[in-house]
């Protein structure tokens, strides 16, 4: 009974931490910000649309490569590509997914590590103090607390040392155990401040922008930013989904799972949503809409209402919980590479990895100092290179996320056959109805429409 490589205990808890993986500050911060900033409605509406008909399928191919193999992605390529077109060359997909787990946690990290700043902020009162005064605030913010080094490093180092103690512990010891913890409490958390939010005045408004579409003011960028976002969102492009479906057993009903992730993570994206332009309507302060309205306009709202402290500090914690299972799994791509192609023990790989990662990360922290702030930071990578805090941001999300996303489309709907494809997603399930649906849609659909996205990079055009 040797399981060198560990596996979830069950249906529920590889839901779980899939569905933590895919949370994280793409729904918490960066999709109510991009919603703002493309006017709401149609956009959800084609949000909705990008996950339904990519994302999902996307999701389905990972997980069936994983648990097809039980591999990690460099050696879930290597195995399923044997005696295919193309051969071992398939297996830099992998690489590429090692590349981009690097490449998202040495930035994530340190935006994550602004959680426990903010928590403890409010926790002591003097957020409430500082966001008395936007102005105040937003100095604050840009000029003292990025602007600060030791700061930077400090809660990036935290982060990561909590990061890599979830891996550490395993799959099911480690990983799942947080997120069957974490997972929990931040639905509650969320679902307490979405009533909350209800008490609101602004609270109507806020369904109508979110629910209401009006496909005059929707652009071409928008539609390619969804789309964009789709994927960082799930997680998908870079083997995450990929490694957590290593290990499942043939009994999970893969279709059902996917399905149940995404779900998931769109009911949070819309929630934080509603939460938050509920919170901004009913201050009827002017809101520019930028990248730092978490960390900048909503506390200085949040403050004004009644219990506002201890909101404020819960819903920074719910942003830090959500983001370390997020982390974690980012972690969790890198060092599975190491225990499977390397050979490593669990505790040498996420020592290491983690290690070096934290490293390269503070690199990163650095590079936030004296930067005129987060003009340069941007979760799903939009036109900022500056500094290598947003280099590394434009490469993963620009770049990797994509181009991953792509190929393992081209794999699963061209180069394995049917038979292969057909039999790991009914095992667990039964026989599949929208199994020509599905094949469709990873054929044709999602390959196009994540072209779109590179050729449009290509052209220097993205998301304008
Ligand atoms: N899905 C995470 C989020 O929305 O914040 C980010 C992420 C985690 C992307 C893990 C990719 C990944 F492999």
């Amino acid at each position: 009974m040797t399981d060198p490589r560990g596996h979830w205990s069950g249906r529920i808890g590889f839901i779980l931490a899939a569905t933590g993986s895919a949370i994280g500050l793409g729904n918490l911060w960066k999709f109510p910000y991009i919603t703002y900033e493309n006017n709401g409605g149609a956009f959800v509406v084609v949000y909705i649309a990008a996950i339904a008909l990519v994302g999902v399928p996307i999701m389905m191919a990972e997980i069936l490569m994983g648990r097809r193999t039980q591999l990690s992605p460099v050696g879930a390529f290597k195995v399923l590509a044997t005696d295919r077109p193309g051969g071992s060359a398939w297996q830099g997909v992998g690489w590429l997914g090692v590349l981009a787990g690097f490449t998202i946690l040495s930035y994530y990290s340190v935006v994550a590590g602004w959680t426990i700043h903010y928590t403890w902020l409010a926790l002591t009162g003097k957020l409430a103090t500082l966001a008395a005064d936007p102005a105040v605030l937003s100095a604050y913010f840009g000029n003292e607390f990025l602007a600060s080094g030791p700061q930077q490093t400090l809660y990036h180092v935290l982060f990561m040392a909590l990061t890599t103690g979830g891996v550490y512990f395993g799959v099911k010891g480690g990983i799942e155990r947080v997120a069957k913890i974490l997972m929990p409490l931040l639905f509650s958390i969320l679902v307490v401040m979405v009533i909350y939010s209800t008490t609101t005045s602004g609270f109507g408004e806020a369904i109508r922008f979110l629910f209401k579409p009006d496909f005059s003011t929707l652009t071409k960028g928008a539609v390619l930013e969804a789309l964009g976002h789709a994927f960082f969102t799930l997680s998908l492009g870079m083997g995450a989904m990929l490694t957590y479906g290593s290990y499942i057993g043939k009994q999970i009903s893969i279709p059902r799972a996917a399905l149940q992730i995404s779900l998931l993570d769109t009911l949070i994206a819309l929630m934080a949503c509603v939460i938050m332009f509920s919170i901004i309507n009913t201050s009827g302060i002017e809101v520019n809409k930028s990248a730092t309205i978490l960390f900048t306009t909503i506390p200085t709202v949040l403050v004004k209402l009644p219990g506002g402290g201890l909101l404020n500090a819960l819903f920074y914690i719910l942003i830090g919980f959500a983001a370390l299972t997020s982390t974690i799994s980012l972690l969790e791509v890198v060092s599975s590479f190491a225990i499977d192609e390397l050979g490593w023990s669990r505790h040498r790989a996420t020592v290491t990895m983690g290690g070096v990662i934290t490293i390269f990360g503070v690199l990163n922290a650095l590079s936030l100092g004296g930067n005129s702030a987060l003009t340069s930071i941007n979760l799903i990578g939009r036109e900022s290179t500056q500094g290598v805090f947003g280099t590394m941001d434009y490469l993963a999300s620009n770049w990797f996320l994509p181009v991953g996303g792509f190929l393992i489309a081209l794999f699963c709907g061209w180069i394995l056959n049917t038979a292969t494809t057909r039999k790991e997603l009914e095992d667990g399930h039964g026989p599949l109805t929208g199994y020509g649906l599905w094949r469709f849609l990873i054929r044709f659909v999602a390959p196009l429409a994540v072209g779109a996205i590179i050729v449009s990079v290509i052209l220097g055009k993205e998301y304008q």
